[in-house]
């Protein structure tokens, strides 16, 4: 077992309702004037919104707004917040929808408070030294955006899109009401779903000796999440299930699941997160698109560990050698993506992925051959080429 630190400092407000005490939360802050930061259109078409500013209203909490989140969120609004924040004096932002909303209202939190363009935090060039203050009233459960350290943008100079980490920018709260996810197209609570599992399941395959306890809430949560996800493609409206899911999906990325590891491979994470670049694919499908390809490619370097997860997870019966379990284990897994609506493979996904293509996602995933992925087997270049084209589906 690995040395660890335990680190979540957001408040959850979680349960029916919990929407309306928005503005009360935000008081409490002590903030002067709150951005609040949303996307496309759903809160405002679904009565949402409209709900946030009474809560606001009622707390007497100032405040001014910016929509047009997309998923894989731009740079471009996020200049336009930081703008807007600072002629306006914001400070305090209230994201209002899911991780996308979320990642663009932490980057405009960390163009406020540094010096510079905030871009450079993203290529890795500076390190932030601090965040505005935050807040998350949660729509979808997915990324985990509302517990995380992480903020993911996507440059549109080049579709580069990259995560940049740090505890500063961990929401001072979360609202969490498993009914405002309800009007959710089915294949966004599909792909969130697989999201969730995926926070885990990356770090689920790693190098450690792992903890019996973090195992256990790992193996606990993916089958949760599994059963759940099913539930809701045939009863969207159902509350348990939905609250089942909101609740996985904030543990799934809070860090809990890496408790005394040494972090998870995130390889998928990293090739996905191209796709999403380029092909402005929704990133759990993008995930589920790879997953198989990825997994059959590192299965050798840790057959046992990709064992465990098929008979602990999965529910397969064991067959002659580690290898074999593991691959019905991968199977199972893609029957139950396909079972949700969810893709299997590049194809499925939608994509036809040429060679030029391919390279040029080998090439931004490796940043330009200048680095590896993953733990369970460290990816090159060559490698993520590999993988990606595994994947194609044809
Ligand atoms: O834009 P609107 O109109 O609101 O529609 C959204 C969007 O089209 C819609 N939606 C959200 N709540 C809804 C709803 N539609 C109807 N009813 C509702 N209640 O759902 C679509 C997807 O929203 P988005 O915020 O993009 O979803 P998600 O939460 O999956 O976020 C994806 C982004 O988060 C990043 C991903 O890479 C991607 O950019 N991630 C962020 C992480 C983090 N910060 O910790 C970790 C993740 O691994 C991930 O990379
Ligand atoms: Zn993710």
């Amino acid at each position: 077992m690995e040395n660890f630190q335990y680190y979540t400092p957001t408040r959850v407000v979680f349960g029916k309702g919990t929407e309306d005490r928005t503005g009360e939360l935000v008081r409490q802050q002590g903030c002067r004037k709150a951005l609040i930061h949303y996307g496309g259109g759903s809160v405002v078409r679904n009565g949402v919104l409209d709900r946030i500013y009474r809560s606001m209203d009622a707390a007497g909490v100032d405040y001014i707004s910016l929509g047009g989140v997309v998923p894989n969120p731009r740079l471009s609004l996020v200049y336009e917040g930081i703008e807007l924040c600072r002629k306006e004096n914001v400070d305090f932002i209230l994201a209002v929808g899911g991780g996308s909303v979320i990642d663009s209202a932490k980057a405009i939190g960390y163009g406020m408070t540094n010096e510079g363009d905030v871009w450079d935090l993203f290529e890795g060039k500076r390190q932030a030294q601090a965040c505005l203050p935050l807040g998350a009233v949660l729509t979808i459960s997915a990324a985990g955006s509302e517990m995380s350290d992480s903020c993911v943008i996507t440059r549109e100079e080049g579709w580069l899109k990259r995560c940049y980490i740090s505890d500063f920018c961990r929401p001072k709260f979360a609202v969490m009401d498993p009914e405002l996810t309800m009007t959710l197209p089915a294949y966004q609570t599909a792909s969130g779903c697989v999201d969730i599992m995926m926070h885990t399941m990356e770090r689920y395959f790693n190098r450690s000796d792992n903890m019996e306890m973090t195992d256990g809430i790992s193996e606990t949560l993916i089958r949760t999440v599994m059963k759940n996800a099913k539930i809701l493609m045939k009863e969207p409206d159902n509350y348990d299930a939905r609250a089942e899911v909101m609740w996985a999906g904030s543990l799934s990325h809070n860090g809990l699941t890496e408790c005394g590891t040494d972090g998870g491979d995130w390889a998928c994470h990293q090739m996905e997160h191209e796709l999403g670049g380029m092909f402005d694919v929704a990133h759990g499908a993008g995930l589920a698109a790879i997953w198989g390809s990825w997994a059959r490619y590192v299965l050798d370097s840790r057959p046992e560990r990709f064992a465990e997860f098929a008979v602990k997870v999965m529910g397969v019966e064991p067959a002659a050698d580690d290898r074999e379990t593991a691959l019905r284990g991968i199977e199972s897994m893609e029957d139950f993506y396909r079972s949700i609506g969810m893709p299997a493979d590049l194809h499925e996904l939608g994509l036809e992925v040429t060679e030029e293509q391919l390279r040029e996602l080998a090439d931004k995933c490796s940043y330009f051959g200048s680095r590896t992925v993953g733990i369970v087997r460290s990816l090159e270049k060559g490698d993520m080429y590999q993988i990606y084209k595994n994947a194609l589906g044809y």
